[in-house]
């Protein structure tokens, strides 16, 4: 049997990762996977989750199961961080799941389930791990337009004219905010045309959102979740608590299936506390339960808004600088769509040849499609980035 595999396709970010590993340049710089690190290049355990880990060792005197949708507890606070006033219980089902790819999987499962013919339109560009589940999975898929290389910015034209074919009952998989891997995000207008092409063609939201708090604020970046919340009868919202709360390893994710009323809310709830039972029956708890900890606790709460706003402005600081130092050295404002762009990413828009160049020859490390982590940078490492880019040249 396992002399027969065959092997699969290398995930580009992962394998990354593995080859800035083993670069052995003293130099080198990592822009590659979607990881926050401070200045120093550490990604650090927030203040609040270290304060509720010490919490919860000295208060917690069981680990026995939880139930199959994770504490309710838990969702109940997410609910509130990613809906705030558009959140409602009574619509709400929800389990907790292994990381935001782990919400993504039990959605489209969830998807899969309901109706094994339904289609789920896919932004192109899309984190590549969205095709590869769904492929794996052997979910019907369509590509609509998303990015203009041209401007670096959205291409709303192509957005709506691709998505005016999707069918009553379809999916359209929307990242809620911070667009990865382009860093262009749909402006509150947008959301609002999207909306409006989704309640007359009869499809259904699939969000994604992984990001919140990293770019515009954590009000700002739930907009689109909660327009399409008040506006839409059904939608699917895979949330990750990765990245705002740093639980990267802990595996501390939500999917939320949003129901038009409280019986289809409860078929809902059962539907998906099977699906759980059937992957790995109990979600893992402590990433959920550190989370739950600081929202629902005023002083850790406080505190990591404040470290949470601390790492959102600092990106969108080495962004200007980056801007700058470009604008500085081509004396032109061609890449001042870096500031605009928001969340960790932004798509350089350059070939793959010239991503290839700037690894070899300057030891920068950026996913294939020119996606750079700006986390990855410092201060100081932005003006080399500057100059490498010049080095290599802009198609
Ligand atoms: C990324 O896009 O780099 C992150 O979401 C990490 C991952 O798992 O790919």
């Amino acid at each position: 049997m396992l002399t027969d595999l065959t092997p699969q396709p290398a995930d580009k970010i992962l394998a990354l990762m593995q080859m800035f590993r083993e670069d052995t340049r003293d130099e080198k710089i990592d822009l590659g996977v979607g990881v926050y690190k401070n200045a120093k290049g550490v990604t650090p355990v927030m203040r609040a989750v270290k304060a509720a880990e010490q919490r919860l060792v000295e208060e917690q005197m069981t680990k026995a199961y939880t139930s199959l949708a994770g504490d309710p507890a838990f969702s109940a606070a997410m609910r509130g961080l990613i809906l705030g006033d558009a959140d409602d219980a009574s619509r709400i089902a929800a389990i907790a799941t292994p990381g935001g790819t782990g919400a993504i999987r039990q959605g489209l499962e969830l998807m899969r389930y309901a109706d094994e013919n339904a289609t789920i339109w896919v932004s192109t560009p899309t984190w590549p791990n969205h095709p590869s589940i769904i492929k794996y999975l052997g979910v019907p898929t369509k590509p609509y337009r998303y990015f203009d290389n041209a401007t670096r910015g959205v291409d709303f034209g192509g957005i709506m004219a691709d998505l005016k074919a999707v069918k009553r009952g379809d999916l359209v998989l929307l990242h809620g905010c911070c667009h990865n891997p382009t860093g262009a995000n749909l402006t509150p207008e947008q959301w609002g045309q999207v909306a409006d092409l989704l309640s007359e063609t009869g499809a259904v939201p699939f969000i994604d959102i992984a990001y919140q708090g990293f770019g515009d604020g954590l009000q700002e970046d739930a907009f689109g979740p909660r327009l399409l919340m008040q506006r839409m009868p059904e939608m699917i919202l895979a949330a990750s608590c990765s990245k705002n709360f740093g639980v990267y390893r802990e595996r501390t994710g939500l999917l939320m299936a949003v129901a038009p009323n409280e019986k289809a809310k409860a078929e809902a709830q059962a539907t998906l506390n099977f699906l759980n039972r059937q992957n790995y029956s109990f979600p893992p708890d402590h990433g959920a339960r550190v989370v739950q900890m600081i929202l629902d606790d005023p002083t850790l709460r406080a505190d990591w808004e404040t470290e949470l706003e601390d790492v959102r402005t600092g990106m969108l600081a080495l962004r200007e600088q980056l801007a700058a130092e470009l604008r500085q050295r081509t004396n032109s404002d061609q890449f001042d769509f870096i500031a605009k762009h928001r969340g960790m990413f932004s798509r350089l828009g350059i070939s793959e040849e010239k991503v290839i160049q700037l690894r070899e020859e300057h030891g920068i490390y950026m996913i294939g499609d020119s996606r750079m982590n700006i986390a990855g940078l410092n201060a100081e490492t932005v003006p080399k980035l500057a100059e490498a880019i010049v080095a290599v040249g802009v198609d």
